[in-house]
């Protein structure tokens, strides 16, 4: 592995975490370690149940190590981090005052506040959509309006957790292709988890492969295609041998699952 940079925005260290106690202790993650320079996309994948989720609430802040640690690195009074799971956006709000959402906890003006959601609503395409309540949308834009709050804070840090799991094939793909669009115009520093390998290599300067749980690091691959790339090396040679050796890793990880211990 190359050397790790000096100040990376994210490091974690023999960072473990275990459920339960005694006889029904569960390993769930780790010893794992980190690092993830500024502006990096970083995307992990791994078989389900493998402690994916459970890296990233650490990384959150909504779960302790059990052993080990996770620092986030920031310069600013921005927030650290920004996650979204399924929409996770507020059905009682309008799609407006969703995206507005992480602009008011910072007590950012109204009218400044309400120009900057706009503006991302506009990015992605949800102009016409601002005072709708979100129950009006279909699933794909909802997963914009999660986007766009997120990215509205312009956080040092985003956190993903498979924030397009739930979209079909075809919604997941244009999504996929909105969301590099603009982190490379952005180069926000993120820790993208999905289980798409074709997600980690489009999306990824670096994919990294959990093992089986308890998740530690197996492997590490940067997808050899040079920014600002687009969705059209989904076709090329190189991404499809890149996947099947991805999934080559994969696959035997999830056979181990498989296999009770
Ligand atoms: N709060 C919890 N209590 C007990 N077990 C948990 C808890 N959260 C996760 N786990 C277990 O830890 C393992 C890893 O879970 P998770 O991080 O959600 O995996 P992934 O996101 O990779 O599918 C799983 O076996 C899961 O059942
Ligand atoms: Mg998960």
């Amino acid at each position: 592995m190359a050397d790790p940079h000096p100040d990376p925005k994210l490091q974690a260290r023999t960072l473990t975490r275990t459920f339960g106690r005694g006889q029904k202790t569960l390993a769930a993650l780790g010893p794992l370690d980190l690092d993830i320079p500024p502006g990096e996309f970083t995307c992990i994948v791994g078989p389900s149940g493998c402690g994916k989720s459970t890296l990233l609430r650490i990384a959150a802040g909504l779960l302790r190590p059990t052993q080990g640690e996770l620092r986030i690195r920031t310069s600013s009074p921005r927030p650290a981090a920004m996650i979204f799971q399924d929409y996770g956006i507020y059905d009682w709000k309008t799609v407006l005052a969703n995206v507005r959402f992480g602009l008011d906890i910072q007590r950012t003006p109204r009218a400044e506040a309400n120009a900057r959601a706009m503006d991302w609503l506009t990015r992605l395409g949800l102009a016409d959509f601002a005072d709708a309540y979100p129950a009006a949308l279909s699933g794909g834009m909802r997963q914009r309006v999660a986007i766009a709050r997120a990215l509205a804070v312009e956080p040092e840090i985003l956190l993903m957790d498979e924030p397009f799991a739930a979209l079909d094939a075809q919604l997941r793909t244009i999504l996929q292709d909105e969301l590099l669009a603009l982190t490379q115009t952005t180069r926000t520093t993120t820790l993208f988890i999905t289980h798409s390998l074709e997600e980690a290599i489009v999306l990824g300067d670096r994919v990294l492969v959990m093992s089986a749980r308890p998740g530690r690091i197996i492997a590490e691959r940067r997808p050899p295609f040079p920014r600002p790339r687009t969705g059209d090396i989904r076709t090329t040679a190189e991404f499809t041998a890149l996947k099947s050796e991805l999934w080559d890793l994969l696959r035997s990880e999830v056979r181990t699952e498989a296999v009770p211990a």
